[in-house]
């Protein structure tokens, strides 16, 4: 990444009128409902990339929980008790179409990984969830994500996948 990009919370008073990633959705949401999220009803927090003053990329987390037959690894679910397991969601992603190709993308992953294991040390968190987009897997699946256990079969084509990254795999690609 050449330019100096910082992620930080939104603000109330951030303009995302403009920003576009090519996902109409994902653009309505950023605009209309990540501020309310965040400041109103306290369902999710976003985090912004800011690239010489401009919001160049978003990404929402929540706190969330996973039954314990969705985890994709035979020898965790083992391991863990019947009970919701606590993860991260990363609800949204987005990088504004001018910017995407810098590692923005990338940086706002990594923020939300380092998210995730700030929640497993003060409450805990057995890994990060999201639902990647049709065009987004293969990024997901070079950081490491899996598909949730057993879904794979019941997703039609085009429709977001589920995928899971176990806490271990999230504390040791932040090392990196
Ligand atoms: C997917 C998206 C978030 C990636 O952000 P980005 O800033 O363009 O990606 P980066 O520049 O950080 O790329 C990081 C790596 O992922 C790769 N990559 C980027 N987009 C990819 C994609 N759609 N599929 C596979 N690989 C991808 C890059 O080649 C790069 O690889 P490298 O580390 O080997 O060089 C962005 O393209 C986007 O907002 N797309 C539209 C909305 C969307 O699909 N969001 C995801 C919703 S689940």
């Amino acid at each position: 990444m050449a330019k100096a990009v910082e992620i930080r919370r939104l603000a109330r008073d951030d303009d995302r009128s403009s920003f576009s990633c090519g996902q109409p959705d994902l653009d309505r949401f950023f605009e209309h409902y990540a501020g309310q999220n965040q400041f109103k009803l306290h369902l999710a927090v976003t985090y912004v990339a800011v690239m010489e003053g401009r919001i160049v990329g978003f990404a929402s987390v929540a706190a969330s929980a996973l039954e314990r037959s969705n985890i994709p690894n035979a020898r965790l679910r083992r391991r863990l008790p019947i009970y919701p397991l606590p993860v991260v969601r990363l609800a949204r992603l987005g990088v504004d179409r001018r910017a995407q190709g810098l590692g923005i993308g990338k940086a706002l992953l990594r923020h939300v990984l380092e998210q995730a294991v700030d929640q497993r040390d003060r409450l805990g968190c057995v890994g990060v969830v999201t639902d990647a987009k049709a065009g987004a897997v293969r990024f997901y699946e070079a950081l490491g994500f899996v598909p949730l256990e057993g879904v794979r079969k019941g997703v039609l084509p085009g429709e977001p996948l589920p995928m899971f990254l176990a806490i271990e795999t999230v504390a040791s690609t932040i090392e990196r």
